[in-house]
């Protein structure tokens, strides 16, 4: 034997279809198995669930329909610094207890051009406030209804209700609702010390935020939000930062690099967020990255869109990626996160039995109304785009100057060499629906292993081995399916 022949005395590597959680005892039942996790050091999510940081997967839309959820939405950087900023703050702003962008009166206004900028913004009540900010009244449509007809060119200052209940800044969403029904009004405007409008709070807020009782919430009650970004670019991360993301993703095809590494330890030191890197798939490269990193993620290759194994002859099986990961992170207390492949439910709960917090997936939303791009019909059925971020078409769109599959920008466009390609996935429908069975079918997994709670789930989940019959096996067989289920359709 030689060194060449040794080579091939090599380890096997399983990924989600090779293996099946083991059936166990159980006394639990799985509405009640709990879905809370770590997604990084200090941010804990009800949801183990990421939409990826791709650009026909995750915006603001989709980070705000995440985080109601309480999952977690990675705004992808394949957007320009202004328009990043703008997505995260769109998501922080989202359920905001105190409105901060308030539409306001001036008490010289007529009646008339205030009902004309109400109905303009979409409001039913403004606050009026003079030239320093000092509020006046408040006026909605029922001061304004009187008004119209004989007397819309009469002054704000006349309809407006002049005796305002105001809140001071540090208001909870309790002591507000207590003032709206001690008081029987809607809204309340928020002031500081001198009577000077900071902001507003309103009873539809306020309802709206309590229908979202799961959503992944900071500490001030605002959604969090993740955001993609290179490892070299420490302007963008640390504009992510003071823009609110509470999470940054250190977006990489190969984390396990030195400059990686060098790039992402001087981010984590630069910014407040938490900060998670990513992608490795072996236990030397999580090695690295639990001496300061707050979070991991691991996939390499196994994406639906992914061609990087078969480009470059590099990848590692999922299953066997995510343990090897989990082996080392687990030790440090580094939350991991297994990114790509996940087609059904039952392949996210596979993967946190492999030692996984949380799951990211693209294509499994990619077809919801949430994720960016239109709706297009090829007979008869509908589909949304979907994409590889290393496809042609994504990294010719890229703004951000280091995309991850990006060596060099080509002159010519055939000059890319792609990790990716691009695609379209059937249309979904709301993300609520898609998330609940995804979250649903994982709490069977939960039931039928006997585990109430994720961590308590990975220490007592077992594989077995699955052959190719078994795999046969376990999906529809021998018959002709004739109605779709919504959290199956087989593989082509
Ligand atoms: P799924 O299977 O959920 O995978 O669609 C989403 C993940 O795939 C990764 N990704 C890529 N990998 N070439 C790759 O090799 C690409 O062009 C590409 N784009 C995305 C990424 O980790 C994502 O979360």
């Amino acid at each position: 034997d030689g060194p060449f022949s040794e080579k091939l005395r090599v380890p096997e590597a399983l990924t989600f279809d090779d293996v099946l959680l083991r059936p166990k005892e159980s006394t639990v039942e799985p509405d009640e198995a709990d879905l809370g996790t770590r997604v990084s050091r200090n941010v804990e999510l009800n949801v183990p669930v990421l939409s990826a940081a791709m650009d026909t997967v995750t915006e603001s839309d989709m980070a705000i329909a995440m985080a109601r959820q309480g999952g977690l939405g990675v705004v992808h950087r394949n957007l320009d610094l202004d328009r990043m900023v703008e997505e995260i703050e769109k998501v922080k702003r989202a359920d905001e207890l105190i409105i901060r962008d308030v539409v306001t009166a001036e008490p010289g206004q007529t009646v008339r051009e205030v009902d004309a900028m109400m109905e303009g913004e979409g409001v039913s009540g403004a606050p009026v406030v003079d030239d320093d900010g000092e509020v006046l009244g408040i006026i909605s449509g029922t001061d304004i209804r009187p008004y119209l007809e004989v007397g819309e060119h009469d002054e704000v200052r006349e309809a407006m209700t002049d005796e305002v209940i105001t809140a001071p800044q540090d208001v909870t969403a309790r002591e507000a609702l207590e003032l709206m029904y001690e008081h029987k009004i809607e809204r309340v405007p928020v002031v500081d010390d001198e009577n000077r409008l900071s902001g507003l709070v309103t009873m539809q807020g306020i309802l709206q935020r309590r229908e979202y009782g799961d959503a992944a919430r900071d500490e001030n009650g605002r959604l969090r939000c993740g955001v993609a970004v290179g490892p070299f670019n420490l302007e963008r991360a640390v504009a992510a930062d003071e823009a609110g993301a509470d999470v940054l993703f250190i977006d990489t095809a190969h984390a396990h690099n030195r400059n990686v590494v060098e790039g992402s330890r001087e981010i984590k030191e630069e910014v407040d967020a938490d900060v998670v890197v990513g992608n490795i798939g072996t236990r030397e490269a999580a090695a690295e990255l639990v001496e300061f990193a707050d979070g991991i993620k691991v996939g390499i290759g196994p994406g639906s869109i992914c061609t990087t194994r078969v480009v470059s002859g590099a990848g590692m099986p999922q299953i066997t990626a995510v343990t090897q990961v989990a082996d080392v992170a687990s030790q440090h207390d580094v939350p991991v996160i297994a990114d790509g492949g996940i087609r059904y439910s039952g392949d996210a709960i596979k993967a946190i039995a492999a030692g996984a917090d949380a799951v990211m997936l693209g294509s499994y939303f990619a077809g919801t109304d949430e994720a960016p791009g239109r709706v297009v019909t090829m007979n008869g059925k509908k589909y949304k785009q979907y994409r590889g971020m290393g496809s042609v078409g994504a990294m010719s769109a890229g703004d951000d100057e280091d995309n991850r599959y990006l060596k060099e920008e080509p002159d010519e466009e055939d000059e890319y060499v792609p990790e990716g390609v691009e695609a379209a996935t059937p249309y979904k429908g709301s993300l609520a629906s898609e998330l609940h069975q995804l979250t649903g079918g994982m709490q069977s997994g939960m039931g039928y292993v006997g585990a109430e709670t994720i961590p308590g789930f990975k220490e007592r989940a077992e594989f077995v081995r699955v052959s190719g019959a078994g795999q046969r096996e376990s999906h529809a067989h021998d018959v002709v399916i004739t109605d779709e289920a919504p959290n199956y359709s087989p593989d082509e």
